[in-house]
């Protein structure tokens, strides 16, 4: 199936990002109201702070409530304790849930800091709880510059599921400015797969700025590949590109 990706354009991050945590907001309370918990995947990077932003002030003033929430993020780097500042649980707290009511047993994250050995079992541990939660809801997705979903990077297979992966050279270039350099960028992560992610009831893949406008064309337009791992969303039935202008700006139509 080829089915046409809807792709919303916003003239700005801020308001794409009104636009995502309404959508996210409605579905939390109308779970809430029929007494289901809402399953929520979140991705890390610059990308979606703004997004966090706006649930945390729709927590604030609008009373939002993620006491029936319960998150499974995409990935964490291999090799980083918890209390790292660049360890994605470091981010995803200081970014979200140190200023939301999620109860913290509702949060995972794959662990930076799990034993080669122990990494095939920690891996489908994480499947069985995304499993046994219900699924994904709603998965918020960024992209990188490799076209990566998660950090599924190039080659990484349609139905891949949570593995450890080693990073592109273009994402840890990307990653060095935060670590302070290139060479204390981890070379490993553990990622939910595509297909874990492709299982997600509702994907939202969040783009801003001109610097990912033709890796997003490359996405949209280009082949289904794995390749270019964002691609595969284009099989999704309920997948979203929501863009800014710069983002969409290499876009045919
Ligand atoms: P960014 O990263 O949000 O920092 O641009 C996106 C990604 O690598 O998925």
């Amino acid at each position: 199936m080829i089915a046409t990706t809807p792709v919303i354009v916003f003239s700005s991050c801020t308001d794409a990002c009104r636009h995502v945590a309404a959508e996210i907001s409605q579905l939390i309370r109308e779970r809430e109201t029929l007494g289901l918990p809402t399953v929520l995947g979140l991705a890390t990077g610059g990308t979606p702070i703004p997004l966090y932003q706006e649930l945390i002030r729709l927590h604030r003033e609008e009373g939002l409530s993620f006491r029936n929430v319960t998150t499974f993020n995409l990935d964490e780097y291999l090799g980083l304790d918890r209390d790292h500042p660049e360890s994605y649980w470091s981010f995803m707290h200081r970014n979200l849930f140190d200023h939301v009511d999620i109860l913290p047993s509702n949060v995972h994250l794959p662990s930076g800091i799990v034993s080669p050995s122990e990494i095939p079992a920690h891996c489908q541990a994480y499947e069985d709880a995304i499993a046994s939660a219900g699924g994904i809801d709603f998965q918020i997705l960024g992209i990188g510059r490799t076209g990566h979903i998660g950090f599924n990077e190039p080659g990484t297979p349609a139905d891949a599921r949570t593995q450890k992966i080693h990073l592109d050279p273009i994402t840890r270039q990307d990653a060095a400015p935060s670590f302070g350099g290139l060479d204390k960028v981890p070379t490993e992560a553990i990622t939910m797969g595509c297909g874990t992610i492709l299982d997600a009831r509702r994907i939202a893949l969040l783009a801003w700025g001109d610097k990912k406008a033709s890796i997003v064309k490359a996405a949209l337009e280009g082949p289904i590949t794995n390749e270019v791992s964002a691609s595969f969303l284009r099989n999704h039935p309920n997948a979203t590109f929501i863009l800014d202008a710069e983002a969409a700006s290499s876009l045919s139509q």
